[in-house]
């Protein structure tokens, strides 16, 4: 495999020359990328006799092979070890003012990353943010250890150990060689939440940012699927991250009944349909032309009539064409485990999903969150995952379970 290995300076760039070692022993193509300040620590030299390719730092050595695009997109696995806390902030940015940057931001493949720094550095909040928007991209992190740093004190930010990083790498490889297996596949996802209209400034909405659907468009589409993301008010950052992808298309949708006219028209070309949009169950009866003035009010008390909102997952369901899998979402508060299972057993009972994924929302949970929980049951209501981590791990999860149900041979 083709792997590029990105050393930023810090003391353990010595400790990279092991990583680079060990992965070429067990037969990968290992390419340095160091960052000028790796170099102080460790020389263009040692780096090109362990890697056997020649090394540089910099966009402008080697243009007419537009290098500075070409090592990402020819990568199996970008490894940055050690990452410093700025390029750390670099890759949370986008910068990209060397070879490294640019490599980072031309990959497709699965990025490894192994903070090493002093632990005031690391515990600093900027670094602990750049931290969560790497992980909520699907950025790998291994460590950083506690122990000994360089000066007299201990704590977190010791790079972790070369052989546990090559274990993880060689772990992502072979993710990566199974992950092949929703190619050709076509999945629609819903995402986000509905708004149902009071008026024309007000509406009944509800706490989704469509995170967790946004995770699933972008795994389902490293795995080979092409998706169609239904997007309904979904955060920006969100459908920023899934905008460019060339296997994504979105839809963005309003209401309910948005949603409902939209998944319609897309199930009959689905092989699998996720429902994971909060969906209003009510709408208002009579959405008001103007503004509702409170001095038009009859008095303190001001009441709506809502009405029910037609069940889509259930209806794709009924519509539901030999071999397709639909998968459905419940969101729900519950006092401990075994109750969310349990209301989530009924509900799989009442919509007759392939799938449901389950997970637990609260005032504080589920929601804002960028780490996420699925259990997963299958149509006889057994627990066949619990898929947790980042909300893309959690998607990865759940596309796993999807992948393996029994019988579909197109999968
Ligand atoms: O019934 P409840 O809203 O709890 O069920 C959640 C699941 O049903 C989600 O997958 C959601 O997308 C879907 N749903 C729907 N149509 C509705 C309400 C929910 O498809 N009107």
């Amino acid at each position: 495999m083709n792997i590029v290995l990105g050393v930023s300076g810090g003391i353990a760039a010595y400790k990279a020359v092991m990583v680079a070692r060990l992965l070429a022993e067990e037969g990968h193509d290992v390419h340095i990328v160091p960052t000028e300040d790796a170099l102080h620590f460790v020389g263009k030299p040692t780096w090109e006799a362990i890697s056997r390719h020649p090394v540089t730092t910099s966009v402008h050595e080697n243009v007419a092979e537009v290098r500075h695009v070409a090592l990402g997109q020819q990568a199996d696995l970008v490894i940055v070890a050690p990452a410093t806390a700025n390029t750390l902030a670099k890759m949370a940015t986008g910068i990209a003012d060397n070879l490294l940057g640019t490599t980072l931001l031309a990959t497709q493949a699965p990025v490894l990353v192994a903070p090493a720094m002093h632990t005031q550095m690391w515990l600093h909040p900027a670094t602990q943010a750049n931290m969560a928007t790497l992980r909520s991209r699907g950025v790998q992190v291994i460590g950083p250890d506690k122990g000994r740093l360089t000066g007299a004190d201990s704590g977190p930010g010791r790079m972790s150990e070369p052989a546990e990083i090559v274990q993880r790498a060689i772990e992502l490889l072979a993710a990566r060689e199974a992950h092949g297996d929703l190619a050709g596949v076509r999945i629609v996802v819903s995402a986000g939440g509905t708004r149902e209209p009071i008026d024309p400034v007000r509406y009944i909405g509800n706490r989704s940012s469509g995170r967790q659907g946004g995770a699933l468009a972008q795994a389902a589409a490293a795995r080979g699927a092409t998706v169609t993301v239904l997007a309904a008010n979904v955060e920006d950052a969100v459908l920023a991250e899934i905008a460019d992808l060339p296997a994504v298309d979105i839809e963005q949708v309003g209401t309910a009944a948005d949603l409902q006219e939209a998944v319609q028209r897309h199930a009959d070309s689905a092989d699998v349909i996720v429902m994971a949009a909060a969906v209003a169950d009510y709408r208002v009866e009579s959405v008001h032309d103007t503004k509702l003035r409170k001095e038009e009010a009859s008095g303190p008390v001001l009441s709506l009539e809502l009405v029910e909102n037609p069940d889509i997952l259930r209806g794709l369901v009924a519509a539901r064409r030999p071999g397709q899998i639909i998968v459905g979402f419940a969101a729900e508060t519950a006092s401990d485990e075994d109750a969310l299972l349990e209301l989530g057993r009924s509900k799989l009972a009442r919509k007759g999903v392939d799938l449901l994924a389950v997970n637990a929302v609260g005032w504080t949970q589920g929601f804002e969150s960028t780490e996420n929980t699925l259990y997963v049951l299958a149509a006889g209501g057994e627990l066949v995952a619990t898929a947790s981590g980042t909300k893309r791990e959690a998607a990865d999860g759940l596309l796993d379970a999807i992948a393996g149900l029994p019988g579909r041979q197109k999968l």
